[in-house]
């Protein structure tokens, strides 16, 4: 089993990797079916959330209990650790090193995890960096598509919404680039499109990309649609959110439009760019199964950083 270290960027993950982590997560669904297990009895883990988490931090506790280990939890770390007494990220990281075998960071500063492994001697998980990257939600992404799909590679996907704060969609695309033959259209409104570095990185690593305004012109040929909310924290001023807010929305009339095998994903919290009455029973809504999927990958992360 490849041993890791830090996980701070997605584009550290190779195919080979992947298809481990992927392996392990199919043999941790059998061990949650059968109620656990104590492959890290006595290990420790610390979660440390700057910013506001439900599925990436209570994930990681479960998949960390599942497996027999142990948690510290810090969440509003800025206001309920010493964060709020002065203290930087960098001292916070080196004592929380000294308690803990691994540590899973949230922050709301780009780089932050790469950072905290510069100072700590014990794993760091990045859970998210600003509007940077989150690596563990794009493999649990890419552990969706196959899961759904059936492949990794020759998969068309839309990505819609907040496409310039977006760290999901940003870690997700170097992801993609790794496989032959993706192909991704990039859905925003004006104010939020993609980045240029994002751009730059799939033409060097020869994926075709597009952006597209209608997102009716793509929809019967794509495999995914990957929703995100337009990120309100992430706004200067309230007029430029709601000018990008409310534009795209999946809804029957566009399920209708894709094809009976897409999927329509989402690593939520949404808001309002989803029709839940309307999409939710849908067979081809996958946003739950997707966020139920990042506690085998977690699971699986845990166990290929401490275990043996
Ligand atoms: N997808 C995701 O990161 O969700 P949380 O913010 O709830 O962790």
């Amino acid at each position: 089993m490849t041993r890791l270290f830090n996980i701070i960027e997605a584009q550290q993950f190779s195919p080979e990797v992947m298809a481990e982590i992927f392996a392990v997560a199919r043999e941790m669904e059998q061990v949650v079916q059968h109620y656990g297990s104590n492959i890290l009895n006595r290990r420790i883990m610390a979660t440390l959330f700057y910013e506001p988490s439900t599925r990436t931090r209570l994930s990681f506790e479960s998949a960390m209990r599942r497996l027999g280990g142990e948690v510290l939890t810090t969440e509003s770390a800025q206001e309920f650790s010493s964060a709020a007494k002065g203290e930087t990220l960098e001292d916070t990281i080196r004592v929380i090193a000294g308690y803990a075998d691994v540590v899973v960071l949230r922050h709301f500063e780009g780089g932050a995890s790469e950072r905290a492994s510069a100072v700590a001697d014990v794993p760091i998980i990045n859970a998210g960096d600003g509007a940077g990257q989150h690596p563990t939600q794009a493999l649990l992404d890419m552990y969706t598509i196959e899961r759904e799909i059936g492949r990794l590679s020759d998969i068309s996907v839309a990505m819609v919404g907040d496409l310039a704060n977006g760290r999901t969609v940003r870690s997700l695309c170097y992801l993609l680039s790794k496989y032959q033959g993706n192909k991704v259209y990039f859905v925003a409104p004006e104010i939020v499109r993609m980045k240029e570095d994002i751009k730059s990185y799939l033409s060097g690593h020869g994926i075709c990309h597009e952006e597209v305004d209608n997102l009716y012109d793509v929809a019967p040929e794509v495999d995914v649609i990957y929703q995100t909310r337009i990120q309100r924290e992430r706004f200067d001023n309230v007029a430029d959110y709601e000018a990008a807010r409310g534009k795209y929305v999946i809804d029957r009339k566009l399920l209708d439009c894709l094809s009976a095998e897409a999927v329509v994903m989402h690593p939520l919290p949404r808001v309002d760019e989803i029709d839940a009455a309307a999409v939710d029973d849908d067979p081809r809504a996958a946003y739950f199964r997707q966020a139920h999927n990042g506690l085998y990958v977690r699971m699986a992360l845990l166990k290929m950083l401490l275990a043996g």
